[in-house]
């Protein structure tokens, strides 16, 4: 009898299991299977700019040339939204993958660096690597109907020797444009060709320079390094008062009080390009940004102590000609070269 009742749970367990495992077209948790020697695919070796720090790609996803271009196709194909976007609608490479202006009430996010960051959006909504926040995009974001990719041909075929499946899934879509994504490094504005001793700053464009990098203005605690971000949260005193969630920050994720007021620090990479600055866009101009740290910083229980050093009690005090360098350095991070680049064009 209790034989019997053995037999029967392991026959059920056994039944459960190859009811999961024929669940697996849209898991986020199989391995993706790359290896088809049939169809043997172009190893790519991603530019590592000298002073960045390391570069993590996941295993089972390793960069090749094809997987990019398949990537670099769906940055810029409608076929993934049901309403005709793109990603580059509000994602233009001429502003650094961001837009003028604002969408759903806030700036869009610029993609460049990304294969730096492991924490998403202007809240921290979403955590991990590419792979995940991409994953996101194409699952839940633009809930990319599988039909219609599994109908085209060229996808089919495209995806099949990418990365080896007869059937599409967010999976591999997700993939894909992690690998493009990854490719948008910027390394090439007026600072970095200043910092590689190949191109001269003026006078104020130093100066502001110094302001930023040293304890005087003392971006460089949050716009760490060459990146401009620790990819970390912080609340740099926007607000003392909440009266709209969307400005509650990271709380909004964890729910924790003492993540009140936190985001995550932008990249300011191209940052002269964008018109909308900060999570809700309240400043339109890069001297109202500087007008706020230097005066308008409000205190709360959560704002980051850097705001608050000795002598920075009511802001960084900075006379007008040194708040005008300062905007003059941010402006040296426009990098040209990386908006104009046409290996992130639409191919
Ligand atoms: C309708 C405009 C729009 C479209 C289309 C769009 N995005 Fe975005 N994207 C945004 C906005 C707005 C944000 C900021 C959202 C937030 O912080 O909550 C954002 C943020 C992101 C981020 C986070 C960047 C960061 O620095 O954390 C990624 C990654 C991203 N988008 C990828 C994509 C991809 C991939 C597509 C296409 C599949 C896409 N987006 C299409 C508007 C858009
Ligand atoms: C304590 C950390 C911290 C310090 C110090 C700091 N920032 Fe920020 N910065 C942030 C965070 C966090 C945001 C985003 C706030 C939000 O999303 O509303 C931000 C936003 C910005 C933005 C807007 C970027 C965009 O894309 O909207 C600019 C420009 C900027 N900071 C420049 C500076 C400058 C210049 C300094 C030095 C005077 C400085 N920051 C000091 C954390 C900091």
């Amino acid at each position: 009898m209790i034989k019997k009742l053995i037999v029967q749970v392991i026959c059920t367990l056994i039944c459960f299991i190859a009811l999961l495992v024929s669940c697996k077209p849209d898991s986020p948790d199989y391995p993706l299977n790359t290896e088809n020697p049939a169809n043997p695919l172009t190893p790519y070796s991603i530019y590592h700019p000298a002073r960045f720090p390391e570069m993590k790609i996941p295993d089972d996803n390793k960069p090749y040339k094809e997987r990019i271009e398949l990537g670099r196709m769906l940055y810029y194909d409608p076929i993934l939204s049901n309403d005709g976007r793109a990603c580059a609608n509000c994602h233009l490479q001429s502003y650094g993958f961001t837009v003028p202006g604002m969408v759903n009430g806030m700036p869009v996010l610029s993609h460049v660096n990304m294969a730096w960051y492991n924490n998403f959006m202007w809240n921290g909504s979403k955590k991990g690597g590419l792979e995940d926040v991409m994953q996101f995009e194409t699952r839940e974001f633009f809930a990319t109907d599988l039909n219609k990719m599994n109908n085209s041909t060229t996808y089919k075929e495209l995806f099949k020797k990418c990365y080896n499946v007869d059937y599409i899934t967010h999976k591999e879509i997700g993939y894909a444009l992690a690998q493009f994504t990854r490719t948008m490094i910027s390394d090439g504005s007026k600072y970095d060709r200043y910092i590689k001793g190949i191109e001269d700053m003026s006078y104020d464009e130093k100066k502001g320079a110094e302001l930023f990098f040293s304890e005087k203005g003392d971006c460089f605690h949050c716009h760490v390094t060459l990146l401009t971000t620790d990819n970390s949260f912080h609340n740099n005193g926007l607000d003392s008062i909440y009266t709209s969630d969307k400005d509650k920050g990271l709380f909004m994720v964890t729910g924790d009080a003492k993540d009140l007021g936190k985001f995550r620090t932008p990249n300011l990479r191209n940052v002269a390009l964008r018109n909308s600055y900060m999570h809700d866009g309240r400043f339109k101009t890069l001297e109202e940004v500087v007008e706020f740290y230097n005066s308008k910083v409000r205190k709360s229980a959560t704002l980051d102590p850097v705001m608050t050093k000795p002598g920075k009690e009511n802001g960084l005090q900075l006379n007008a000609y040194e708040q005008k360098q300062l905007i003059a350095f941010l402006k040296t991070l426009t990098d040209s070269a990386f908006i104009t680049n046409p290996n992130f064009s639409k191919p």
